[in-house]
């Protein structure tokens, strides 16, 4: 999708197609009051009629609107005016891309920017606006034979009104272009299948990545040199795999020298068959989807280097297999990682921890502001918060603070829960300084108690995206979450 800002006025534009906000009372939105004007009432006997009511989610496609220079109109229906809130507009600009999916036409002018959301700017609303419409762009046939069809519409226009607004709209769609890039880049490697997308694959990727930026600087290290660093933890999990594990590290340099940079930790297992203590079958291929916290700092990193941030942001992606094999981690293993802690490997499908633990002590050599690590880490944590939030755990109350606000401005999410010193007890071994899982009980809280063990040094974070990060069911696909939220947590970061 392509998207422009120009000086128009409603009336007198040429377009293919004018999309005009209505609300639930029969008031117009400016612009749409001057189409009504235009077209001696036009649009308002149509809302007596009842044709639309102006809920959010209708929509109604006028053709040939009489004195109207634009060949249709698409009213869109924003509900009551006095609740319009971020979450609202969110769901217009859902039912305007849905409305317009089959468009018969190439190219739109568009409006709806110019509700009053409180406490958001124009550069906001233009920039989910930007977002969820570049969505139509997001495939999910890269593997089949004969591709999906698709709308025409690839070009909308979001007018203005003055040419200082143009120049902040155009911000907007760069921010929302940027976005959409991650998520999109997110959503399809999480959707690549197991035997396409393995550790060398991740690798290769974040080498490409390297080449679109003159700031950002791509590592990978080979299970060689993390036998040097004595990664055991992440190791035992690989050796159970015939594919190689990668340490993918990307260092985008776009602050200064002396910034202290913020470490994105994403679990990239590519695919999780819970080794030795092997899952069952059902929906077993979701667990493709087991290196969406790697394809989220992926997509972030695209997006950061798409709005070239003023930030020093380091990603760093453990990638491994987790099968059964006959060099496997053997439940009562006892592994020893980087931070020379030592883990009794009571199950071995509580294999990210152990993937994650030696990333988040290697984390420490970059002497980082924060560290934040994204994990499809426990499926007690979809039983918790469902699909709707990712689980939020932190060492230090402003980051936690700072994630959950960037949730709530970019609609991704999160909710706080606890790492008490009561949830410690769970995960005690009698024979090493732990055991990698902590009964039924709280399963998240345990992971991340587990996780917390290794991120002393650092102001530390942790989501938990085992919910959030794909959809089943008709709908199975990849969410490209949380690289909303933490696109919008590294963008509120730049005005410290
Ligand atoms: N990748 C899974 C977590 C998961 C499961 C995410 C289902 C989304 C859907 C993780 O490696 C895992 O297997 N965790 C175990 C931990 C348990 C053995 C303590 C789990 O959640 O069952
Ligand atoms: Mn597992
Ligand atoms: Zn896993």
């Amino acid at each position: 999708m392509e998207f422009d800002s120009k000086l128009v006025k409603p009336e007198s534009v040429k377009t293919a197609c004018i999309i005009a906000p209505v609300f639930e009372s029969g008031k117009l939105a400016a612009s749409t009051s001057l189409l009504n004007q235009t077209s001696n009432n036009y649009i308002s006997k149509i809302l007596k009629k009842g044709d639309i009511s102006g809920k959010v989610g209708q929509s109604l496609l006028l053709h040939q609107v009489p004195g109207i220079s634009a060949e249709r109109i698409l009213l869109v229906g924003c509900g009551k005016e006095s609740e319009l809130n971020a979450k609202t507009y969110r769901k217009i600009c859902v039912s305007t891309l849905n409305s317009l999916k089959n468009a018969n036409f190439r190219e739109a002018i568009c409006f709806i920017h110019e509700l009053m959301i409180e406490d958001e700017d124009m550069v906001w609303k233009v920039a989910q606006a930007a977002q969820i419409f570049s969505s139509k762009d997001d495939r999910r046939d890269s593997q089949k034979s004969i591709k999906d069809e698709t709308g025409k519409l690839n070009k909308i226009t979001f007018a203005s009104t003055a040419k200082e607004e143009t120049k902040i709209i155009k911000q907007g769609i760069a921010r929302g272009i940027a976005i959409a890039q991650g998520v999109s880049m997110a959503k399809t490697l999480g959707d690549l299948p197991g035997n396409v997308c393995t550790p060398t694959y991740l690798a290769n990727q974040a080498k490409e990545l390297a080449k679109t930026s003159t700031k950002l600087k791509t590592t990978i290290l080979d299970e060689k040199k993390m036998e040097s660093l004595r990664m055991g933890a992440l190791l035992s999990v690989s050796k159970g795999s015939r594919e190689p594990a990668k340490l993918i590290v990307m260092e985008y340099n776009g602050g200064k020298t002396t910034q202290k940079p913020i470490v994105l930790v994403g679990k990239g297992l590519t695919f999780d068959a819970g080794g030795i203590s092997i899952k069952p079958a059902a929906a077993m291929d979701e667990m493709k989807y087991d290196m969406c916290g790697g394809a989220s700092v992926f997509g972030v990193m695209k997006a950061v280097c798409e709005l070239k941030l003023p930030l020093n942001v380091v990603a760093v992606v453990p990638a491994s297999e987790n099968l059964p094999d006959g060099a496997a981690n053997k439940p009562g293993d006892i592994v020893t990682s980087m931070s020379g802690q030592t883990i009794e490997v009571l199950n071995t499908d509580a294999e990210g921890r152990l993937i994650l633990c030696d990333a988040l002590t290697y984390s420490e050599r970059f002497n980082p502001d924060v560290v934040i690590d994204i994990a499809t880490l426990t499926g007690a944590c979809i039983i918790a918060l469902g699909k709707h939030a990712s689980g939020l755990y932190s060492n230090y109350t402003a980051l936690g603070q700072a994630l959950l606000s960037a949730g709530e401005e970019s609609g991704d999410r999160c909710w706080e829960m606890p790492l008490w010193d009561e949830y410690h007890e769970q995960i005690k071994s009698n024979f090493a300084d732990m055991g990698n899982v902590g009964g039924r009980d709280a399963g998240s809280v345990t992971a991340a108690c587990f996780l917390s063990k290794y991120t002393k040094k650092f102001h530390w974070a942790h989501l938990d995206i085992a919910g959030t990060a794909w959809n089943s069911g008709a709908d199975k696909g990849a969410t490209g979450r949380p690289v909303p939220l933490l696109v919008q947590y590294l963008l509120n970061r730049c005005n410290d």
